[in-house]
């Protein structure tokens, strides 16, 4: 389990004590956004939403899709790649939108980073404590992501009192995400199995503990029933980004909406394509990349 859950909050206690006038030479670089594939655009989707004069770059690692049944050590070693990949192309901050890769290599990437690196357990898991009332959440995410066990450590420092917490680990999930099966029979049945033991434990609050299952939000959501709420993080994971940007002087000032390149290390039209249905807006290019040299 990594202590990065420590470490960020310290680094968030940093107060920038630099006039408000003095921005950043590195503002107008763009945020570089990565995922083991397509997941990652629900966190993209937000910073957009939240900050529409940024530039983004993302990259979502398809080709080697999925992370969350991989070793710890091949998660850290993705993932530094997709951040030298990142960091050749100049960002400014470093956006780990994948729940696995957060879990198992923040640490790695804020090393080798030298921007700031935001990470999504964290918004997430207060989100769905100041959401719960009965104090019992349910945590969807990877193999990866619920046997570290990142999501109850981050909950319990989110939380003052006592929690009851389910984790399940949905693995298919994320094939169906990226085969664009976001809400049909075959969702809904594997949805049936998995959530089970969670409507059982009477949750009324779950983690959507991995960036690919908002896209399977429908499906799971009527899985759960109307009274379950679903946390998905992108949005609480776009204030923290624009939080930080903002300490460290790096918003970008122009008036105009920001650009967005995205690159894949599988089929670019698929990216192109999937990608473009989610994101409600076309994608006009995405590059293929050999992660494999970086
Ligand atoms: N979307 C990722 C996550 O949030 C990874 C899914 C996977 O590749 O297994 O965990």
């Amino acid at each position: 389990m990594t202590d990065f859950l420590l470490k960020r909050d310290i680094e968030n206690e940093t107060v920038d004590t630099e006039s408000a006038e003095k921005i950043n030479p590195l503002a107008d670089k763009a945020i570089g956004v990565f995922d083991s594939g397509l997941g990652g655009l629900t966190v993209l989707k937000e910073i957009i939403k939240l900050l529409p004069n940024e530039n983004t770059v993302y990259f979502g690692d398809s080709g080697r899709t999925p992370y969350g049944s991989k070793s710890a050590d091949t998660v850290r070693r993705f993932s530094r790649q997709n951040t030298r990949f990142l960091l050749e192309q100049g960002v400014k901050m470093i956006v780990i939108a994948c729940n696995t890769a957060s879990a198992q290599a923040y640490n790695e990437v804020r090393q080798i980073a030298g921007v700031p690196v935001i990470e999504v357990i964290t918004p997430g898991a207060q989100a769905a404590v100041a959401k719960t009332t009965n104090r019992r959440i349910g945590v969807i995410g990877t193999r990866g992501t619920v046997q570290s066990g990142v999501y109850a450590q981050a909950l319990a420092r989110s939380s003052g009192r006592q929690l009851h917490i389910s984790q399940q680990a949905c693995p298919l999930f994320v094939g169906l995400a990226e085969e664009g099966w976001w809400n049909n029979d075959i969702v809904k049945s594997v949805a049936g199995v998995y959530l089970e033991p969670l409507i059982k434990d009477n949750i009324d609050t779950l983690v959507l503990g991995c960036t690919h299952y908002p896209l399977l939000a429908e499906a799971i959501g009527q899985v759960m029933g109307p009274e379950v709420e679903l946390i998905n993080a992108g949005h609480f994971v776009a204030e923290q980004v624009m939080q930080q940007l903002r300490r460290d002087k790096l918003l970008n000032a122009q008036k105009q909406l920001g650009w967005h390149q995205y690159f894949t290390s599988d089929s670019a039209s698929h990216f192109q394509q999937l990608g473009s249905s989610f994101l409600e807006q076309r994608i006009q290019a995405a590059g293929h990349i050999e992660i494999e040299n970086y």
